[in-house]
This record gives structure tokens, C-alpha cells and sequence, in this order.
């Protein structure tokens, strides 16, 4: 699935995904800058934020609870746009999905 990502410099990587993954193991997968991910994908550090591009806001399913508790803890939430990239699991309906990084992470 064909996800792009994009540093907060505006340096944009394109990259492929697995069905099933999430955009979190993405960017860690590929090396890409931007998102940490301190905890693994436990839903419990904040490290993994990023700004979904409002085209593709409404394709992803719902934030759990646990999710939008922990963005409070995100540098610079988006109660619209922002969502814990180890929580939203890759798809067919995602793909062409492009996500922004914040200026910097938790
Ligand atoms: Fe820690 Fe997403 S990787 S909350």
C-alpha cells in the first residue's frame, strides 16, 4: 500500500507499506525521520504523532479512547488531524495516504 510521508522540512517520502502494518512500523521500517515511536506501538508514549492530510481524514476508521487520551500528550495536537500513527493499521482504503510530521515529537 503506497503511503507518503512528510518531514516537517517538507522532504516527502513515498514508500510501501504491508496490508495489516501499521503507518508507524512504516516510517520505522524505512527509515524514515520524524517518528519515534519510544514505546513499540503500545499506545503509551506519544512518540508516533502525526498529521493526517485532511484529504484522507475521513477514510480512517475512529480513534479509540486510549488513542485520543495519549495525543494530549503530543507536541502540538490537532484534536482534527492528529492521529498516533502505531494506531491506525494499513488498508486498501489507505492507499495513496499522506501524512505530515509534527515539528518535533513529545
Ligand atoms: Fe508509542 Fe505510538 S508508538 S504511542
Amino acid at each position: 500500500i503506497k503511503i507518503t510521508y512528510v518531514e516537517h522540512n517538507g522532504r516527502e517520502h513515498t514508500v510501501g507499506v504491508p496490508q495489516g502494518g501499521t503507518l508507524m512500523e512504516g516510517a520505522r521500517d524505512n527509515g524514515i525521520p520524524g517518528i519515534e515511536a519510544d514505546c513499540g506501538g503500545a499506545c503509551s508514549c506519544a512518540t508516533c504523532h502525526a498529521y493526517i492530510d485532511s484529504a484522507w481524514i475521513e477514510k480512517l476508521p475512529a480513534k479509540q479512547p486510549m488513542e485520543a487520551d495519549m495525543l494530549d500528550f503530543a507536541y502540538e495536537p490537532d484534536a482534527t488531524r492528529s492521529r498516533l500513527t502505531c494506531q491506525v493499521r494499513v488498508t486498501e482504503a489507505l492507499n495513496g495516504l499522506v501524512l505530515h510530521m509534527p515539528e518535533r515529537q513529545a
